[in-house]
């Protein structure tokens, strides 16, 4: 069934996102310090995880950034899901640091947080007050993102998913002015990440290029990136779980979780979000993985009004044309890089279901949804995934 009315491209006006300063490729770590210095700043506070100084990575970037005379100070405290007192710890570490760029180093949760330490660190305030639709009193600090996962694609916009933690919620935090200047796309940074996180963030960014082409939010630009993004996640996604050594999988990956970046970007997400997000507030599941265990019955549910863009799924899956092969394709896919478990695993119980569905309802993410669900389709569907 087709849905989707087709734009004619001399009949649009598109505000589009500029896309910032990116280097890209086995090694890009190296041009860190002249894209600091294009910032116009020779100092830098470097918001990371624990996991990450584990593996060595932060070392290296100090090593890089003092090798060339940049000072540096670093936070390394944020934990996985970060909540809205995470980035208020590193935000006091920054203003005591002073005025600098910012490098956000690893995955999601490292980069989405040093969103809202770049605009704290200059304005007064707590992170909880600095919802993406609040005008700050000043710009705020320049941020470079050197992703450490091929998943979110946080490096393409302005706004953290941070968890408060009252009300058991993901808010949007942040601000035009820290979407990142420039990103760092080096795939060597990668190899390290272990296969079952591999598999997890990279079905993170397949869902974004699904949820991007079906949103309502979605432009013929958006598709393009969209597209593109979920033909390459799942051509080589599973290369990468089974040899994460594989770089020029590793590097595909990094494109195609960037691609699909731009298109959230642009066009929004969708309901697999909505749901997963509530899911990871309540429960702590792993951002992919709560979206796995979704993901085939939310797409089979919205297929009536999404039949074109799920049909562009199973053919950049290499599926067919049919919406149900897509469908087919994914839950296939999750199951062979082994995301795919039922969200009891994770600790969702029947008694929760019903807070689950309002909590997905009220996500902003899940007005982008091409079927529009009421708290008991929500609900339904949560059940039919437990
Ligand atoms: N801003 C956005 O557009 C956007 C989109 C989707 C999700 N998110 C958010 O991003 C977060 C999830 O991010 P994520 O999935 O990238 O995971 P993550 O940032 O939470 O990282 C998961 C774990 O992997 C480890 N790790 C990261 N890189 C590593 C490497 N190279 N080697 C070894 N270990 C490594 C980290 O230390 C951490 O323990 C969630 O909070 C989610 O809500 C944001
Ligand atoms: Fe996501």
């Amino acid at each position: 069934m087709t849905t989707h009315t087709h734009t004619r491209a001399c009949d649009l006006t598109l505000s589009l996102p500029p896309t910032g300063w990116l280097e890209f490729g086995a090694g890009a770590l190296r041009r860190l310090p002249a894209t600091v210095l294009r910032t116009g700043h020779r100092r830098v506070f470097v918001v990371t995880d624990p996991g990450l100084r584990t593996t060595g990575l932060v070392d290296l970037v100090v090593r890089t950034l003092t090798g060339a005379g940049i000072d540096c100070d670093v936070h390394d405290a944020i934990p996985p899901n970060p909540s809205t007192g995470a980035v208020d710890t590193a935000a006091a570490q920054a203003r005591e640091f002073g005025e600098a760029a910012v490098v956000a180093l690893g995955g999601g949760s490292a980069l989405d947080a040093a969103k809202g330490v770049a605009l704290l660190a200059v304005n007064p305030g707590s992170a909880a007050e600095f919802d993406y639709r609040v005008e700050p009193q000043r710009p705020g600090l320049p941020l470079i993102a050197i992703p450490t996962t091929a998943g979110t694609g946080a490096e393409t916009n302005g706004f953290g998913v941070i968890e408060d933690k009252a009300r058991h919620r993901k808010v949007y935090i942040g601000h035009d002015t820290v979407k990142p200047v420039a990103s760092i796309l080096d795939p060597e940074l990668t190899v390290g990440l272990p296969p079952s996180a591999t598999a997890a963030t990279g079905m993170d960014a397949l869902v974004h290029g699904i949820e991007s082409l079906a949103s309502r939010g979605a432009n013929p630009v958006s598709r393009g990136y969209a597209a593109q993004a979920v033909g390459v996640v799942s051509r080589w996604l599973p290369a990468a779980v089974e040899d994460g050594t594989d770089l020029e999988a590793r590097s595909q990956l990094l494109l195609g979780a960037h691609l699909a970046g731009l298109a959230l970007s642009i066009s929004g997400l969708g309901l697999v979000h909505g749901v997963a997000h509530a899911v990871t507030a309540r429960v702590g599941a792993p951002h992919g993985l709560a979206l796995s265990a979704v993901l085939p019955e939310v797409m089979a549910w919205c297929a009536p009004q999404a039949g074109d863009a799920l049909a562009r799924v199973a053919r950049e899956m290499g599926a067919g044309q049919d919406p149900a092969s897509a469908v087919d394709a994914c839950r296939k896919l999750a199951e062979q890089v082994g995301a795919r478990r039922p969200l009891s695993a994770y600790g969702v119980t029947a008694d929760m279901v019903e807070d689950l569905a309002r909590t997905a309802l009220e996500d902003a993410v899940t007005g982008n949804s091409p079927r529009r669900p009421t708290e008991d389709d929500i609900a339904g569907l949560i059940t039919s995934c437990l």
